[in-house]
């Protein structure tokens, strides 16, 4: 608030007048008060805004990753070249930073948030959270923010620990934070980029893979961090009473006693926002635990697991919503991004949103009514066979449903078809451009006691099935950039990436789409062909979108650089680039039209090494007892099969591992904790024997060559 409330007569009368101006010349910046900067602010939100700011995550309510700005385009991006570079530090890079007025504010590492000057690349403040105090056994899921966003002069940020924060957009101070998990224990951790809209700021949290939690999203005040509503994913226990009928709905749609594991649902990712109806759009996530049968024994929908919600943005209170996986038992997530169009469909204009969730499936789906218009596969899909338009509802495959418990091969898998990284619509060539995944899983519970079965505790991946991973097909572990056509459900061109992840994407108004790969190649396609006409070496691994917009007239492209996010758990997947965590650089990188700027010379690839271990004797027993603790405590950051895919140390060649006591003091002690190792203080002396021994014979199986 810039303004006294004194002078609140005066604020009203002075709105009705910045509004006109703000309309006719299309003002930005400058002094404002609140009621002025929400219409300002609104402007910059709108999908058809003049593209100046990115402020948000997608750009714009609708999110549609798209910049209207057309001065680099497909005659001249040729010509595009680096501006300037920023090194950043360790941790998560990939991530999508925002422009307002010539700032970029970005948000790396555990959620650092930096504001550089888009014109020089000079940084203006940094502010440092000191989220590895906080966070405790919550940063046990990776950590890292996808992204943050605008309002009124101020920044918002997400932190593993749970919380919310509100920066001076100016001086990077903090204006208020709210915790958005409070509760003594509770794992709900934040990854995803907060998305505000008319004053609101709306947030939902993850844990749903690790955790007993009942997934929510909580929308607040975005001048003072006041709790405005909470809508709850999934219902609670039946015994506490429902909040309202829509829990009471929901509830129907469940057995057994869900709400003893949570029930999950977890929205980390994926907000849209309707302002001429007023209305909050949610992709929301899996089961906790994944497999239906311990969740919910005897199946049901489990409504909103999976699903795309509408949500009055007011009060919170239900509209309608579109589940993609009915009884879902696979990490289908829909937490995918949530993207609008208005296309014209069998000659009638529509208002839609469209989703590619993790399942395979494209869906278009009416915005005002919650009506399916169609869901095509875009990727290699065998749990359904279609989806049935008139009711909305999957065709399965039973088989997919592991219903013996034997083990399934399940297309695609739980890195899913489509995962965090945004696609993109452009209006222009009407395509939407996805980065894909072909991967499939095999799924079984053999071996557990679907009954009895009970979380591992602290934060440990737990799913209540067993996940394997069949490397046979050619088809396994590729990625793509596809050019989909939502109006008639068809691919309009495809090119293929390097290994099994690949870069978001945003489409410009110059007939461009701009991506990156992880072995470093950031490169614009033709919207319109999908043909290659410009692309730079970043040195490193590009996962998080790029954005555009302008600084006194000229045109700006920015992207991250550097491995981050769960694609860092898969180092097999990355097409045979390797990323060490200490040494790989990461960046943020700017370009402009006839930018002459260079990169330092790129480094060596890095190639991993074992440490020294001759007295290394196999105790097979023991390593197997380290190998399922470090399954459900390490992997998620130091990699599956302790292959480190940049996220953390590989610790097959970590000195620390050699010497018990400082490995007692990093891993039981957690002296590391503030940068990012969490403490696992439960772990007794015999289990740490036991993790150390299974390091050590990775260790080996790396010395001798063996995978
Ligand atoms: C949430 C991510 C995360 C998880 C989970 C995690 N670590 Fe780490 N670990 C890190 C990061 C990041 C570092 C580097 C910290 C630093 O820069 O000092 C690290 C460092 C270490 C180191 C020191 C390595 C070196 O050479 O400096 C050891 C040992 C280690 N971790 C063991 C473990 C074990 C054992 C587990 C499971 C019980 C585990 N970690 C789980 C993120 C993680």
């Amino acid at each position: 608030m810039m303004k006294s409330r004194a002078f609140g007569h005066f604020l009203v009368a002075g709105a009705a007048l910045s509004l006109t101006a703000l309309s006719l010349a299309g003002c930005k910046g400058g002094p404002s008060g609140d009621v002025q900067s929400s219409a300002e602010d609104t402007a910059r939100y709108l999908d058809s805004s003049d593209g100046a700011d990115w402020p948000g995550y997608g750009r714009s309510y609708g999110e549609q990753h798209f910049s209207p700005l057309a001065q680099v385009n497909d005659g001249n991006v040729a010509t595009l070249g680096l501006a300037w570079s920023l090194d950043f530090g360790p941790g998560n890079t990939a991530t999508v930073p925002i422009a307002v007025g010539g700032v970029i504010y970005s948000a790396t590492g555990l959620s650092v948030v930096t504001a550089v000057d888009a014109a020089t690349g000079k940084v203006k403040w940094v502010h440092d959270p000191k989220i590895g105090e906080k966070a405790g056994a919550k940063m046990r899921q990776q950590w890292g923010s996808r992204g943050l966003s605008y309002w009124n002069g101020k920044i918002y940020v997400g932190g593993a620990d749970g919380q919310l924060i509100a920066l001076n957009a100016t001086d990077g101070k903090q204006v208020w934070a709210v915790q958005t998990a409070p509760a003594p224990g509770d794992l709900r951790f934040i990854t995803g980029a907060p998305r505000v809209f008319d004053g609101k700021v709306v947030i939902g949290h993850g844990g749903a893979d690790s955790s007993n939690n009942r997934g929510y999203i909580t929308t607040y005040d975005a001048e003072t961090g006041k709790q405005l509503w909470r809508f709850y994913i999934v219902p609670g226990n039946p015994a506490d009473g429902f909040e309202d009928e829509t829990q009471k709905m929901a509830a129907k749609t469940w057995k057994g006693e869900w709400w003893k594991q949570g029930g999950g649902g977890a929205a980390w990712n994926a907000f849209a926002y309707d302002p001429e109806t007023d209305t909050v759009f949610v992709g929301t996530g899996n089961g906790a635990p994944w497999n239906q049968k311990v969740r919910s024994p005897g199946g049901g929908d489990n409504l909103f697991l999976c699903s795309i919600v509408a949500l009055d943005a007011k009060t919170g209170k239900y509209k309608w919503h579109y589940q993609v996986n009915p009884g879902e038992t696979w990490d289908f997530n829909a937490a995918m991004d949530l993207e609008f169009a208005d296309l014209t469909i069998d000659g009638k204009p529509r208002k839609v949103i469209m989703q590619a969730p993790k399942n395979g499936f494209f869906y278009v789906i009416d915005r005002t009514s919650g009506k399916l218009i169609s869901a095509e596969k875009i990727a290699k899909v065998n749990w359904a066979e279609k989806i049935d338009i008139a009711t909305g509802r999957p065709v399965e495959n039973p088989a997919a449903r592991y219903p013996d418990g034997k083990p399934v091969t399940v297309w695609p898998a739980y890195r899913g078809a489509h995962s965090w990284m945004p696609m993109a619509y452009s209006p222009k060539s009407k395509l939407v451009y996805i980065p894909k995944i072909e991967l499939s899983g095999i799924y079984s519970d053999e071996g557990i006691d679907l009954k009895h079965w009970k979380r591992a505790g602290g934060n440990a991946a737990d799913l209540g099935l067993n996940l394997g991973f069949d490397v046979k097909d050619p088809l396994q572990d590729t990625s793509s950039l596809l050019a989909w056509d939502p109006a008639t459900q068809k691919k309009a061109w495809e090119v293929k990436t390097i290994g099994g992840w690949n870069g978001g994407v945003m489409a410009t108004g110059g007939n461009l789409v701009f991506q990156g790969q992880l072995d470093g190649r950031f490169s614009a396609y033709s919207a319109d062909k999908g043909k290659e006409l410009w692309h730079f070496d970043a040195q490193n691994a590009v996962l998080g979108a790029p954005i555009s917009y302008s600084v006194n007239g000229e045109q700006y492209v920015t992207v991250m650089v550097g491995m981050g996010s769960s694609a860092g758990s898969f180092a097999a997947s990355q097409g045979g680039q390797t990323f060490d965590y200490r040494t790989q650089k990461r960046r943020m990188l700017t370009f402009k039209l006839g930018g002459t700027g260079k990169l330092p010379p790129k480094d060596p690839p890095f190639v991993a090494k074992a440490f020294d271990d001759p007295d290394y004797k196999p105790d097979d027993k023991l390593a197997t007892a380290g190998a399922t603790i470090i399954g459900q405590r390490c992997m998620t950051c130091h990699g599956i099969g302790l292959i480190a895919g940049g996220l953390a140390p590989d610790l097959r060649g970590s000195p620390v591992v050699m010497d018990e006591a400082t490995f007692k003091q990093v891993v039981q002690g957690g002296i590391l904790h503030v940068n990012g190792m969490p403490q696992f203080s439960e772990l007794s002396d015999a289990d740490l024997a036991a993790v150390r021994q299974y390091i050590r014979s990775r260790a080996a199986d790396l010395r001798a060559g063996r995978k």
